[in-house]
């Protein structure tokens, strides 16, 4: 539950349903589906296993597994890529989570359920939050400063206790708004098409890679993130088996968030493709509509603010892993210089969002240009060399005892998807992509 409480997060209520809208629906989504369980599973199990033999930070984890298999320390380069990637990610995770917590106390002004009010107030509301810089750097100050609380303090394990609640409700929370998003607005059907129905001519070669980036961001894998979780999951219990869990429960929690939002945002006229705004303006836009709206818009984004403040640590805790076993720092001073660098990267990104300054990279915002460096490269790189590692290198006495022996499919099937399947899925999409 603490795996899956950290898989999802922002990715799916917040980044996969724009993502989807952006990309043109079924198809989109049927590429996210394949990568999930063609390389997505794999690499996730492969990443709960090497925490299981590694037991350290990243770097240094992945650098004692190669060692002890006479196999070359440059492997640990992966975990740089992770460092790099997970830096960057929450730099960006922490803006979009500030504007979460701004939606709570949005909700708690009574802010997101005005009652009956113009069409475009709620996409007025989203673009003047992220459009001052006031209050958009207080939220990401608070969301960080308590990302970094949570790993200090070390509260983590008191956190990742509550999951096994927090992770039902959001699941719960997720499907009543779905359910009643279908009765409301009778766009279920047409719904279901946008989301199901492949549309292969909108699949474009970016739209192949950022579905695979996603299914990497979505899972948390790539980055050696999991490798943490793998450490802790006790002998008996079966990493596969787990990792199968882990997944399906992300992707339930994804689909269900679209199938909320995409029925409002068919409803109400608005734009599919109106991108990160679009959890913030369907799901008020559609809890407005409800009888019960405050409580109901408060519980939706505390849930989200929350999803999110269960997974920003696992991206913050590989740094400070790393940083604290080399130097011996404290744990707590270790997340405070840490998490400050990285508010300091998220700054830039706020800023930028809200026009204090002009700054592209490639034709890309700031923030669009991390999360793509991030998600479409760093983490797709950073899971081929996973799954190059566990594929090739773990001796098939370590491999096998996670499936409890060679000769069992499972095995055959894993071993197969992390030496060929994978590394080749990945390698094409990204060969494709530049
Ligand atoms: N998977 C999380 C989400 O969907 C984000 C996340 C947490 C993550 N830890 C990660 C992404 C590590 C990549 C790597 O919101």
């Amino acid at each position: 539950m603490a795996a899956t409480a950290a898989a999802a997060g922002l990715g799916n209520v917040w980044k996969f349903p724009y993502i989807v809208g952006e990309y043109g629906g079924g198809a989109f989504m049927l590429v996210y589906l394949a990568a999930i369980v063609v390389v997505g599973l794999p690499i996730l199990s492969a990443e709960l296993f090497l925490g299981r033999l590694g037991t350290r930070n990243v770097v240094d984890g992945l650098a004692k597994v190669a060692r002890e298999g006479n196999h070359s320390r440059h492997w640990a380069s992966a975990g740089w890529i992770g460092i790099v990637a997970v830096f960057v990610i929450l730099s960006f995770y922490s803006v979009v989570g500030g504007w979460s917590l701004a939606y709570v106390h949005l909700a708690l002004t009574g802010a997101t359920s005005p009652g009956v009010v113009a069409p475009d107030y709620f996409t007025e509301l989203f673009s003047d939050l992220t459009g001052d810089p006031v209050r958009t750097v207080f939220w990401h100050s608070v969301f960080m400063g308590l990302t970094a609380y949570i790993v200090g303090s070390g509260v983590r394990q008191g956190i990742e206790r509550v999951c096994r609640f927090l992770v039902p409700i959001l699941l719960l929370l997720l499907a009543a708004i779905a359910i009643h998003s279908a009765v409301v607005t009778n766009q279920f059907s047409s719904t279901l098409r946008f989301l199901f129905e492949p549309d292969f001519s909108k699949l474009t070669v970016d739209a192949v890679l950022v579905a695979v980036g996603h299914a990497f961001f979505s899972l948390s894998v790539g980055v050696g993130a999991m490798l943490t979780f793998g450490a802790y999951v006790p002998r008996g219990v079966s990493l596969p088996a787990a990792a199968v869990t882990i997944a399906a429960l992300d992707t339930v929690v994804a689909i269900l968030a679209g199938l909320a939002i995409f029925p409002v945002v068919f409803a109400h006229g608005l734009d599919p493709s109106a991108g990160p705004g679009l959890a913030f303006i369907a799901m008020p836009v559609a809890l407005n509509a409800m009888d019960i709206p405050s409580p109901l818009s408060l519980a939706f984004f505390g849930a989200l603010a929350i999803a999110a403040l269960t997974s920003s640590p696992s991206l913050l805790e590989p740094i400070v892993e790393l940083v604290r076993e080399r130097t011996g720092w404290s744990r707590r001073s270790t997340a405070n210089v840490l998490a400050l660098g990285v508010w300091a990267a998220g700054l830039a990104q706020t800023l930028s969002l809200t026009g204090v300054f002009e700054l592209d990279v490639l034709g890309l915002s700031l923030f669009d240009a991390s999360d793509y460096l991030a998600s479409s490269i760093l983490l797709p790189v950073g899971g081929i060399l996973i799954a190059f590692f566990a594929g090739w290198k773990l001796s098939a006495a370590d491999a096998t005892s996670m499936f409890g022996g060679h000769k069992q499919i499972a095995y055959r099937v894993w071993r197969f998807a992390l030496r060929f399947v994978a590394p080749l899925a990945i390698a094409l999409v990204l060969a494709s992509g530049l």
